[in-house]
């Protein structure tokens, strides 16, 4: 029987899990599984910890959420197509949930997946070696400290691609009397009530950093974006200026001329593609977009298809994303998709590179990656989901952003699966400042 590894168990490792799940269910053979997971429960990025660093066993701490995250897309747009938010909640829920929303629907999946048997937790991957036939994998038990290597046929990656940020560094930073964190780092805004906060990115977590802290109570905010500013129209507080060019003592100098006095500066400066378990042969090298390189469909690597990554793209769609690309995954490893030729693969994956770099906006942004995911799941049998309404969505979703950043998330959206419009939440974003589940959830 074929014996697949897979590494992760964040929404790409789920989505596998389920597809197998799923498979199983309609009486097929599935193979021989086995899924590693570093942390002590699966989630991924969706389990908070207060933690940063590295945890008690010395492991880099993966957790990249803070409090107060609440979901910058519509949750509609993310459905799992086989299992409803009004079958998970058991009633409609508004559009833009907290975090322990969404981990709590993800999870409730996985649950009644009945795969948990699969996963061996607190195990981390240390070591891939290419065997010729498949992958010897070796893997750390962290509560006894055990090694031990295991041979597999298939590997399928998903340990996500927003875990190791990318840290610049400026002249100034050494002396700089305040504090100097990355977004990854980041956990409660709160600590900087009152602070001149700077924030440099121009991409969602700057957006998002830079707005939770002035929510709650930053005296200022100046966000400094490297080429293209976001250019939302900012509340009173916040203000988007061009390129930190330095930092003299306590102030941050911008290329435009701007000096801005600052207690603390936050890198929101994005995420390394990381796979330090990898050799070098199968490493996905890339930067943080839509369509990376060597992956057929998105999944495969090109020169070794035994070994598949999940999730590796820059993303809009996610969650439903996330499934189509297991499905396909679990297809081509029960060999109900055949791959092309090495020619016809590479002219493929050309296509879809050539028509990522001629993008010139984020609407055809969406366009293209609404167009992957369709086409994964004309190939698999995911169940029907409406990627045309999920398209339309992000485009209104684009506008409420445009509108006020301040409110796109009071918004309500249908749902592709039921066609339940969410309902508007009891207080809008700007006010709610608990994000538990039980006061999210209780809509008296
Ligand atoms: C701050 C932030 C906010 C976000 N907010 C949203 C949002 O609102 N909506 C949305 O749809 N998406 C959001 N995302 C995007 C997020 O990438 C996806 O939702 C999702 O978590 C990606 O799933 P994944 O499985 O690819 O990766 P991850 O969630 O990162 O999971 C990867 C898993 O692999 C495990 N792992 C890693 N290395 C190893 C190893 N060597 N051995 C064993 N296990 C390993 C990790 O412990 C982890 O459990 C956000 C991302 C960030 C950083
Ligand atoms: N739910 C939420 O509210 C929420 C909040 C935060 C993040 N997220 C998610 O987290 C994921 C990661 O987002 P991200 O913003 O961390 O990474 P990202 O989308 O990869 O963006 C990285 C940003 O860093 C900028 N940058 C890099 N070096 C810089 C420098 N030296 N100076 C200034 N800017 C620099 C880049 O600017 P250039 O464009 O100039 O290269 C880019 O804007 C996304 O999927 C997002 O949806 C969600």
């Amino acid at each position: 029987m074929t014996k697949v590894a897979l590494i992760g168990t964040g929404p790409c490792g789920l989505s596998f899990l389920r597809s197998l799940h799923q498979a199983q269910s309609k009486g097929e053979n599935i193979p021989e599984v086995v899924a590693f997971e570093k942390q002590e429960s699966w989630g991924g990025l969706w389990n908070y910890t207060w933690r940063t660093g590295s945890d008690q066993y010395g492991d880099p701490i993966h957790n990249s959420m803070y409090r107060y995250l609440w979901s910058n897309g519509p949750k509609e747009c993310l459905e799992f197509a086989d299992y409803s938010f009004d079958e998970h909640f058991k009633k409609p829920i508004p559009s833009f949930p907290p975090r322990a929303v969404l981990q709590d629907y993800i999870l409730g999946r996985a649950e009644n997946s009945n795969v948990k048997k699969y996963v061996k937790f607190n195990t981390t991957v240390t070591s891939v070696a290419d065997n010729g036939n498949g992958f010897d994998i070796t893997y750390r038990n962290k509560k006894d400290d055990q090694t031990k290597t295991e041979s597999f046929d298939k590997l399928v990656v998903a340990t996500g691609h927003f875990s190791v940020p990318y840290i610049p560094e400026y002249e100034g930073m050494n002396s700089f009397p305040g504090r100097i964190m990355h977004s990854h780092d980041f956990r409660d805004a709160e600590e900087f009530r009152d602070k001149n906060v700077v924030v440099l990115g121009s991409s969602y977590s700057a957006e998002d950093v830079a707005l939770q802290c002035h929510k709650y109570g930053a005296k200022t905010v100046t966000i400094g974006y490297r080429n293209n500013p976001m250019g939302f129209n900012w509340p009173e507080g916040m203000k988007e200026v061009h390129y930190m060019d330095k930092i003299d003592g306590n102030k941050a100098v911008f290329k435009d001329g701007t000096v801005q006095e600052m207690d603390a500066l936050i890198l929101c400066t994005g995420y390394l593609h990381h796979f330090p378990f990898l050799p070098e042969d199968l490493k996905l090298k890339t930067h943080n977009r839509l369509y990376p390189p060597n992956l057929y469909k998105g999944v495969v690597w090109q020169n070794n298809q035994n070994l598949f990554y999940l999730g590796m793209q820059d993303q809009f769609h996610t969650f439903n994303m996330f499934d189509a690309q297991a499905w396909y995954v679990r297809d081509i490893i029960m060999n109900k998709i055949t791959l092309p030729s090495a020619d016809e693969l590479a002219k493929d994956i050309d296509n879809w590179v050539k028509k990522e770099e001629a993008l010139e906006d984020a609407y055809q942004m969406i366009d293209f990656q609404t167009d992957y995911c369709v086409d994964l799941c004309s190939a698999v049998d995911y169940p029907k989901i409406d990627f045309e309404l999920i398209r339309k969505h992000f485009y209104d979703w684009e506008h409420h952003k445009e509108e006020n950043i301040l409110t796109y998330r009071d918004k309500s959206f249908s749902s592709p699966v039921t066609g339940t419009t969410g309902p508007s939440h009891h207080t809008t974003w700007l006010d709610a400042m608990d994000d538990s589940m039980s006061t999210y959830l209780d809509t008296k």
